[in-house]
């Protein structure tokens, strides 16, 4: 087994529509390690659906490396990639809609992928245990009775989670799940991932707009047209500064990084460019000691 959860090494991504190609992923480079718990930012169109749909097997990738769980996505033939949606990925959307019913109670909407799964994966315990178990981890066991319609939106997110856990996957990919929720849930959300990421290992990766909760994961990656543009990593664990220092200041507890390209291209951040004067194509290069200095042209 590979440290690696994910390993995708100059993917591409092409989405063809009658009368236009669009690049949504332009080689992209990202390896996302077991047990991690990780954000991707980036603009709206950036491509981060794109790579999430590509890891989760929703979607094909056009070409490059993609590997996840040490299978190889590019190499699955259907019935694989069938199997792999069903037991290597969960999958958490905004929109939860996809993946609930509507006219069952929260209980049998978990129980429900389970009936689905092969013995092997059933394991000890059986459906209807693990099912509540996974309702409790989400903070939703006294609503198991409910219907999802007479949930709130929150409420059905957090079930949401509890679906996506339902065939013990050991890879959670999340669009945007805090995308329609208050912040209160937001961050109650939030709590649940890292607690499944500590407690059982599991590797989530959250795509997100909400800076907030980019500051409390270890690792947030910036996608800005299809490429990695940029790296934050937390300095110290999340939970040792947490008690120290308030919700405010957990932005100054991370490292940023620019990525380099294979090519040994570097992509800076537009506001970055402004704040020092660059108006047009080109920088001014000085190579020091111990750094290199970009500067604005004369
Ligand atoms: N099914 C599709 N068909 C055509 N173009 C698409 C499709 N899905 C996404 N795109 C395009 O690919 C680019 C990246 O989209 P997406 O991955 O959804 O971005 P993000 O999630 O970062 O907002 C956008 O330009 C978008 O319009
Ligand atoms: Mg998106």
């Amino acid at each position: 087994m590979s440290e690696n959860i994910i390993m995708c090494e100059n993917l591409v991504k092409i989405y063809k529509t009658r009368d236009l190609e669009v690049m949504a992923l332009q080689g992209l480079e990202l390896t996302v390690k077991r047990g991690e718990l990780m954000a991707i930012v980036g603009n709206s169109g950036s491509g981060k659906s794109t790579f999430l749909n590509m890891a989760g097997g929703l979607d094909r990738p056009s070409a490059g490396k993609l590997f996840v769980n040490d299978k190889d996505l590019f190499a699955m033939k259907e019935g694989e990639l069938r199997k792999y949606k069903q037991k290597d990925v969960g999958f958490v959307w905004q929109n939860n809609a996809r993946n609930l019913f509507p006219y069952l109670t929260a209980l049998q909407n978990v129980e429900l992928p389970m009936r689905f799964m092969k013995k092997e994966k059933k394991e000890e315990i059986s459906g209807k245990e693990y099912a509540l178990e996974l309702l409790e981890r989400v903070g939703m066991e006294h609503k198991r009775h409910s219907k999802l319609s007479e949930l709130s939106g929150g409420e059905q997110q957090r079930v949401a989670i509890a679906i996506a856990l339902a065939n013990r996957p050991n890879l959670l990919l999340a669009d945007e799940p805090t995308g329609a929720v208050d912040t209160k849930t937001s961050g109650y959300i939030l709590d649940v991932f890292r607690k499944l990421n500590e407690e059982k290992g599991l590797s989530i990766v959250i795509v997100t707009h909400d800076r907030n909760l980019a500051k409390k994961v270890n690792r947030v990656v910036r996608i800005c047209d299809g490429k990695v543009s940029s790296e934050e990593i937390v300095k110290e664990s999340y939970e040792e500064r947490f008690k120290e220092v308030g919700d405010l200041e957990m932005a100054s507890l991370h490292e940023s990084f620019a990525v380099l390209d294979r090519a040994g291209r570097l992509q800076l951040q537009k506001e970055d460019l402004m704040k020092i004067g660059v108006k047009g194509n080109k920088v001014r290069i000085e190579v020091q000691e111990d750094k290199i200095m970009i500067r604005a042209p004369k």
